[in-house]
């Protein structure tokens, strides 16, 4: 019976890291999966969380079960980072939320929950991470695409207005709060304020996917969209990943939040929550979310955090102007990549010259031509800008 299951292919993203581990090019660039780089291309844990795992060590007494809903003193402490200190809906009981295991979890969990609640439309912008029509599809939800941005490299908005008047009252839409992953494009403060008045107008229900709050353009001015929308509509998913901005990566540290019309409709639905999560993984693995907690829980570690995600964010941005500055390399134009916000954005290379960036330069990043910023250091911008040109001019 089992020899039903076909064959499927490896994940796209996820089948770079071997691809590029494999390589014995001394030269050559990792510019795949969506992880951070320090300029000397390390990954480090965050200072501050090898400080909480510290306390963790010497202070945990037990490891028995939490729950489903995991560490709710981790889910407490992210509420005022995410949503504001002055968050309405927070102060009006109108929030809870849960752990899950990393923002793929959160993801799925709230697409569940959105399925379970009889949504059958689910809207999303395109280009998207692709795990998104993953999820989806192995939910059996059904799928309608609009597109995220032009070819001039700012979101489409008059692409969302028309899938928005064009959605059914009872539909979903997912939107990337900040980081829009693949091409780094996001909604400016304006446009949010225009969604934040769209999404109710129609009677949508807006799914928020926050997975890289930190790392675009600020903690506060990252979460500027989801707070928008989360002031203008009865209620909301919001999906939450601290596994960039913790650098938590495989511990897989997330966070679904729900949000009602009133703070008495909140347990039956997050009850739906608990469902689903007992039914998928039981429970959420405890340590990296333990860790948050301890550094959200302590004013100086807090302090050490923030420092340690505004230096990575600087760097990015450095890596960012870089290449913006290089303007028109060979055939392709990079002046946009510098307005650009986060990890990704996308150089528009033809099939044939991402492999040949493989081939021909040791240097690896997504088929869509998706390329990780944080690949990229002072030290190796050149070795890269000068096979973009080999390859595209
Ligand atoms: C990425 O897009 O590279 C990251 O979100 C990692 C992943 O799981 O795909």
């Amino acid at each position: 019976m089992l020899t039903n299951l076909q064959q499927q292919p490896a994940d796209a993203l996820l089948a770079l890291i071997k691809l590029h581990n494999a390589d014995p090019r001394p030269s050559k660039i990792d510019l795949g999966v969506g992880v951070y780089r320090t300029g000397q291309g390390d990954t480090p844990v965050f200072s501050a969380i090898k400080a909480a795992e510290k306390i963790l060590l010497e202070t945990q007494e037990s490891k028995a079960y939490l729950g489903p809903e995991g560490d709710m003193g981790f889910v407490e402490a992210l509420k005022p980072y995410i949503f504001g200190q002055h968050s309405a809906p927070v102060a009006a009981g109108r929030i809870d939320g849960m752990q899950a295991p990393g923002g793929t979890g959160a993801l799925r969990l709230a697409f569940a929950m959105a399925k379970r609640a009889g949504i059958q439309r689910f809207w999303m912008g395109t280009p998207s991470w692709p795990n998104h029509a993953q999820i989806f599809a192995d939910l059996g939800c059904e799928l309608k695409t609009f597109a995220h941005n032009t070819a001039e490299g700012v979101a489409d908005m008059p692409a969302l207005r028309a899938a928005i008047a064009a959605a059914e009252p009872g539909d979903a839409i997912l939107l990337h709060g900040c980081c829009h992953n693949p091409t780094g494009i996001d909604y400016t403060p304006a446009e949010w304020d225009e969604i934040a008045q769209l999404i109710p107008a129609r009677g949508l229900l807006p799914i928020l996917d926050l997975a890289y709050q930190g790392l675009g353009q600020g903690w506060e001015e990252d979460a500027y969209g989801v707070r928008q929308v989360l002031n203008a509509v009865p209620e909301a998913l919001i999906a939450y990943s601290c596994d960039k901005n913790f650098g938590l990566y495989r511990d897989r540290v997330g966070a679904v939040y729900v949000m009602m019309a009133e703070a008495t409709q909140l347990p039956a639905a997050m009850s739906n929550g608990h469902a689903l999560a007992r039914a998928s993984w039981s429970q959420p693995p405890d340590h990296g979310a333990a860790a948050v907690r301890v550094v959200l829980e302590d004013v100086g570690l807090t302090r050490r955090w923030l420092d340690e995600l505004d230096c990575m964010r600087a760097r990015m941005r450095q890596i960012r102007e870089e290449l913006g500055r290089s303007g028109k390399v060979g055939g392709v134009d990079l002046t946009a990549i510098a307005e650009q916000n986060g990890l990704f954005s996308i150089i528009p290379f033809t099939p044939e010259q991402v492999q040949a960036m493989r081939d021909r330069h040791g240097i690896y990043f997504a088929g869509s031509g998706r390329i990780n910023i944080a690949g990229l250091t002072l030290g190796n911008i050149d070795t890269f800008l000068a096979a973009v040109k080999d390859v595209t001019g």
